[in-house]
């Protein structure tokens, strides 16, 4: 099938690995430009050289998604590099294991400021852009826990709920225009975030008292489909929503979960 995203100027956050790798790997397979965001330029410069050496359609922006006028310095930098935005994931976002008495003022400030002002900024920023030519695509990362909410950080949990939402409105405020805004909602992924030493198996072991292999053992079984996802099977449902294959889908949060959250929304 083919995605019509050859050429298209897309802007990938937290690209440096991860999802947002595995997504700017795809991308740019398709023929499109990727703009990759992260906060350190030595990584996202390593990343781009993984993923096409001295190739002009691969850009980095080293930048803190938090930032204030970080859409705008996204906006400006992928306009300056290609001349326009068609495409914006944000997929910037991160958790710790924290139990919920545990979690305090800034943690809570911090999620929140990750996973819904950071989007909203970046959208703010993007999506006027998109509608003046159009045609646009943006997908926010949630995750499952944003529409089940997961004990292992409820403050994760309520931003990514909140994230859903931000999603669903600009969604609403923009199909009409030719700029279509969805989510996914991703299960545990066997990534870095999890796997690194010191990730979410080593920090959820140490606070249940169990060994790292039973983390994750539990994890996987309490998937329907028996594992964790891998980083390139949630990249492939970004990639679809990015792209021209996806034009009647708008305002969904699409589960890619392996069947976690057990309701059919
Ligand atoms: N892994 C999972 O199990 C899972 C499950 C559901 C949803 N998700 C969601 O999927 C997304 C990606 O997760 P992942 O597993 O790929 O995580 P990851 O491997 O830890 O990668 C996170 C990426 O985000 C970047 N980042 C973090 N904070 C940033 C900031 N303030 N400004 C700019 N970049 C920032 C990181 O780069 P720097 O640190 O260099 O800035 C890195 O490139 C997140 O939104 C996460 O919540 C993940």
């Amino acid at each position: 099938m083919d995605l019509g995203l050859t050429d298209r100027a897309c802007v990938v956050t937290g690209a440096s690995r991860g999802i947002g790798l595995a997504t700017s790997r795809l991308l740019a397979c398709e023929g499109a430009s990727v703009l990759l965001v992260g906060r350190s330029g030595d990584t996202l410069s390593d990343a781009a050289r993984a993923l096409g050496g001295a190739d002009r359609r691969l850009r980095t922006l080293a930048l803190d998604v938090t930032s204030p006028d970080a859409g705008e310095r996204v906006l400006e930098s992928c306009v300056g590099h290609f001349g326009r935005i068609d495409v914006l994931v944000n997929n910037a976002g991160t958790s710790v294991v924290r139990p919920l008495q545990e979690l305090t003022e800034e943690d809570w400030r911090s999620q929140l400021e990750l996973h819904v002002m950071a989007p909203m900024r970046l959208m703010k920023a993007a999506a006027p852009a998109m509608a003046e030519r159009r045609w646009g695509r943006i997908v926010n990362v949630c995750s499952s826990s944003g529409k089940r909410p997961s004990q292992t950080n409820v403050a994760y949990s309520v931003t990514k709920a909140a994230e859903l939402s931000l999603s669903r409105a600009f969604a609403d405020a923009y199909a009409s225009q030719g700029v279509l805004i969805n989510a996914v909602a991703p299960g545990p992924v066997g990534g870095e975030l999890w796997l690194a030493p010191g990730g979410l198996a080593d920090q959820a072991a140490r606070a249940r008292g169990v060994s790292r292999e039973e983390v994750l053992e539990s994890a996987a079984a309490r998937q329907p489909l028996g594992r964790l996802a891998s980083e390139p099977e949630i990249a492939a449902v970004v990639a679809f929503l990015c792209s021209e294959a996806a034009s009647n889908v708008a305002g969904a949060a699409w589960s890619v979960d392996g069947g976690a959250v057990p309701v059919i929304i």
